[in-house]
C-alpha cells in the first residue's frame, strides 16, 4: 500500500498548481496524466511530487482510503477518467471533480459512484493560476462523511479571510451549483464595468489615461473588489510595440466557456429572473459578431450625441456601477435560493458569502454586508429588501435613472445597467402588467384567470 496523502489527475495549468498547493502545504501527491510527456515535464520541475505513468501505478501510491483530485476537461473527460478509476477504487475512497463540471452531471456521478461506497465531491474552484496555487475558494458538494476525510487538506489550501474559504455547501452537485451561479455573476459584474467603460470613453470621450485614473479612484471605496482592481490594473497596462495603452487594441469579441449560459438556462428551469446575468451572456454573443455589427453599423449609423463629461456625470456612474454590481449579487443569490429548495441543497448563503471574500474572482467588499445579511436570516427573499441594501439602492436611484437616460440618448447598449434597473423597478412594482397578459392568454387559448376581487380560476367569453 502506498502512502501519498493524494493523488491528482490532470496537469493541465490548474492542476499543476494546485499539485503544487498541496505539496506546499506538507501533503505529500501523487500526479498523473493522460499524455506522458506532461507528467515527465512536471516530475522533472518538481521532484518533490511522485509521478505515476499508469493507472494502477497512480492507485498504488496512494495510501487508503484514497484521496483523488481530478482536475481534467470538464465533460466526457470525467467520465471517462472515472471509467478508468473504477475497477481500482475501493468503498470510502473520495473523488474529488475539482473542474467546473455542470452540476446535473455532478448529481450523476455523485449517485453511480454512491453505489459502489465511493464518496464522489463535486468542488467548484475559483481563483484562476493564481488562487490555484496561491489559495483559491473552494465550494464543495457532496457527503458530509467524504468530506470530513478532505476537509483538512482542502480547507489548508485555501484562501483564507476571516476562517478558510472553502465550504462543504450542500450535498451532491451543491458545490458546482453554487461555482456555475458565481461565474454567472462574474459575468454580469463583468458587463457592467464593460458599460461603465463604455459611456466613460466612446461616449464621454475620455482617453485611456483619464478613464484609469476614475476607476484607480473607484476601486478603494465601496466598490473595491478584485474585478475593479484588476479593471484598473490592466487600463494601466501600455502594448509593449507601440507604447500605446493596450486595452483599447483589443479585439471587441469576447469568448465565453459556457457557465454564464448554465445559470441563465437554469434561472429560466427554475423561473427565476436574473436578467442582468442573461443580458451579460447576450452581450458577449452580441460581441462575437463583429462581422454582422461592422456591415451593420455603415447601414444603420447611429448619431455621435456626446454627452459632456462632469464630476456629478463621474457620481452617478459609479453609483449606478455600485447599484447594478448589488443587483448582480441579489440575483445569483435569489436564484441559489430557488435552487437550494428545487434540489434540497440546503445551502448556507452567508456561508457561502463569506468564502467568496477570498480567492475568487467575485471577491469583493460588498461581500461583508451581504455574509452579515445572511447570518442575520438565513431566509432572506433577496438581498434588495436587507435594510442596507435598499438604503443604497435608494440612494443611488436618481443617478442610476440618469446614467440608463443618458445612455439611450447617446445611443450607448447598457444592457446589464438597463436590465438591472428593470429588475429593481420590477421586484418593488406592487402591480404588473400581467393582468393584461392573462386577459389575452384566456382570450386566444382559453387559459383562464384569476381575479384580484374574488378568488377561483375564471374563464370569459371575450368575443360577445
Ligand atoms: P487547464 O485549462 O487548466 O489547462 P483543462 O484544459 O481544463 O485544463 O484540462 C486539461 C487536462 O484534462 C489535461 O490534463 C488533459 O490531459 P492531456 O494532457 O492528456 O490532454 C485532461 N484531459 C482532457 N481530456 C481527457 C480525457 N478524455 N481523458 C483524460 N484526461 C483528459
Amino acid at each position: 500500500m502506498g502512502e501519498k496523502d493524494l493523488g491528482l489527475i490532470g496537469l493541465g495549468v490548474m492542476g499543476q498548481k494546485l499539485a503544487l498547493n498541496f505539496q506546499n502545504h506538507g501533503y505529500s501527491v501523487a500526479v498523473y496524466n493522460r499524455t506522458e510527456q506532461k507528467t515527465r515535464d512536471f516530475a522533472a520541475k518538481h521532484s518533490e511530487v511522485t509521478a505515476a505513468y499508469t493507472i494502477p501505478q497512480f492507485i498504488e501510491a496512494l495510501d487508503r482510503p484514497r484521496r483523488i483530485f481530478l482536475m481534467v476537461t470538464a465533460g466526457s473527460a470525467v467520465d471517462a477518467t472515472l471509467g478508468s478509476l473504477r475497477d481500482y477504487l475501493s468503498p470510502e475512497d473520495v473523488v474529488m471533480d475539482g473542474g467546473n463540471s455542470f452540476f446535473q452531471d455532478t448529481e450523476r456521478r455523485c449517485t453511480e459512484l454512491a453505489k459502489h461506497d465511493v464518496h464522489f465531491m463535486g468542488v467548484g474552484v475559483s481563483g484562476g493560476e493564481e488562487g490555484a496555487l496561491k489559495g483559491p475558494c473552494i465550494m464543495v458538494g457532496g457527503p458530509s462523511e467524504g468530506y470530513e476525510k478532505v476537509r483538512q487538506m482542502l480547507t489548508s489550501i485555501a484562501a483564507q479571510v476571516d476562517g478558510p474559504c472553502c465550504q462543504l455547501l450542500g450535498p451532491r452537485g451543491a458545490g458546482h451549483y453554487v461555482k456555475m451561479v458565481h461565474n454567472g455573476i462574474e459575468y454580469a459584474i463583468i458587463q457592467v464595468i464593460a458599460e461603465t467603460y463604455d459611456l466613460l470613453t466612446r461616449a464621454a470621450g475620455l482617453d485611456a489615461k483619464q478613464v484609469h485614473g476614475i476607476f484607480e479612484t473607484w476601486s478603494k471605496g465601496d466598490l473595491s473588489s478584485f474585478l475593479m482592481e484588476i479593471t484598473e490594473e490592466v487600463l494601466r497596462k501600455k502594448d509593449i510595440e507601440t507604447g500605446r495603452p493596450l486595452v483599447p487594441m483589443i479585439l471587441d469579441r469576447a469568448k465565453q466557456k459556457g457557465t454564464g449560459k448554465w445559470t441563465s438556462q437554469n434561472s429560466l428551469d427554475l423561473g427565476i429572473p436574473t436578467p442582468t446575468i442573461d443580458a451579460a451572456v447576450s452581450a458577449r454573443n452580441m460581441s462575437g459578431l463583429k462581422e454582422e455589427r461592422v456591415a451593420a453599423a455603415k447601414i444603420l449609423k447611429r448619431s455621435r450625441k456626446s454627452l459632456r463629461f462632469t464630476r456629478t456625470f463621474a457620481s452617478k456612474l459609479r453609483d449606478t456601477l455600485l447599484a447594478s454590481t448589488i443587483i448582480a449579487y441579489a440575483q445569483g443569490f435569489h436564484l441559489m435560493r430557488a435552487a437550494s429548495q428545487e434540489y434540497g441543497y440546503d445551502i448556507p448563503f452567508g456561508e457561502v458569502a463569506r468564502i467568496w471574500k477570498g480567492g475568487c474572482i467575485i471577491r469583493a467588499k460588498l461581500l461583508d454586508p451581504i455574509t452579515r445579511a445572511f447570518k442575520e436570516n438565513a431566509d432572506l427573499q433577496n438581498l434588495m429588501i436587507h435594510r442596507q441594501f435598499a438604503t443604497v439602492l435608494k440612494r443611488s436611484e436618481t443617478g442610476w435613472r440618469g446614467v440608463v437616460r443618458l445612455a439611450k440618448e447617446s445611443a450607448i447598449p447598457i444592457p446589464a445597467t438597463n436590465a438591472s434597473l428593470d429588475y429593481y423597478d420590477g421586484y418593488r412594482s406592487e402591480r404588473l402588467p400581467a393582468n393584461l397578459i392573462q386577459a389575452l392568454r384566456d382570450r386566444f387559448g382559453a387559459h383562464g384567470y384569476e381575479r384580484t376581487d374574488k378568488t377561483g380560476e375564471f374563464h370569459t367569453d371575450w368575443s360577445t
